[in-house]
């Protein structure tokens, strides 16, 4: 690692453990009003600490304005064990599915779960007559991109160009009879 990655990881390291990151770096103006004038106050919460209220609040409008569907992997438990967050959508003229997100617990990773996942969807993408599956990866992630590589993801036509300056990628595979 490079230092000056190096002194950027320092940054990113304090940052995640500051608490009031908002207000510690003085970012929260004196007035905040909605364009017709209405009065607004913001304040910004890992996940586990928000109120329980307001983690109902945050998904239900994500599900409504992302019209996600959850495809869930049970154990033989009946526990929740994988997830994945998909869409079924348009993508510059091509019909597709989309996995905004995949996630399965540590205990089950590596243990094919993913991969059981993303063929049930390319199955349903395949009685559909749909023409691709999507997924956008953090360049980081290189578990993720491991993942999306090995089942056959390939960078799509529309993601990002190199010269650019990018941290996600955008994979797609074609959708084929199987
Ligand atoms: C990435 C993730 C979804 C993969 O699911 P999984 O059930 O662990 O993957 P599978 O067991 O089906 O793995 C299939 C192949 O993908 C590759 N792969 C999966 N996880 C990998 C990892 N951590 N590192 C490197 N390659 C990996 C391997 O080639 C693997 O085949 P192999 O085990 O025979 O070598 C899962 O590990 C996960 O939830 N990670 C944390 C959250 C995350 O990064 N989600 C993606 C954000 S969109």
């Amino acid at each position: 690692m490079s230092a000056a990655a190096a002194t950027k990881k320092k940054i990113v390291k304090k940052a995640v453990r500051t608490k009031d990151l908002l207000e510690s770096n003085n970012c929260i103006p004196e007035a905040m009003i909605t364009l017709d004038g209405d009065p607004l106050t913001c304040y910004t919460s890992w996940a586990t600490n928000l109120p329980s209220e307001t983690f109902e609040w945050v998904w239900t409008l994500f599900e409504k304005n992302m019209r996600l569907i959850f495809l869930i992997l049970k154990n033989a438990a009946g526990d929740d064990v994988a997830y994945c967050h998909y869409r079924i959508d348009m993508d510059h003229d091509y019909a597709v599915i989309y996995c905004y997100e995949i996630q399965v617990e540590t205990e089950y990773q590596r243990k094919g779960l993913g991969s059981i996942i993303m063929n049930v969807l390319e199955k349903l993408a395949v009685k559909l007559g749909m023409d691709k599956m999507m997924a956008t990866v953090f360049k980081y992630n290189i578990r993720s991109l491991n993942f999306f590589r090995k089942i056959g993801f390939e960078e799509d036509e529309t993601s990002p160009m190199e010269e650019a300056e990018r941290d996600y990628l955008i994979l797609s595979k074609e959708v084929s009879v199987l």
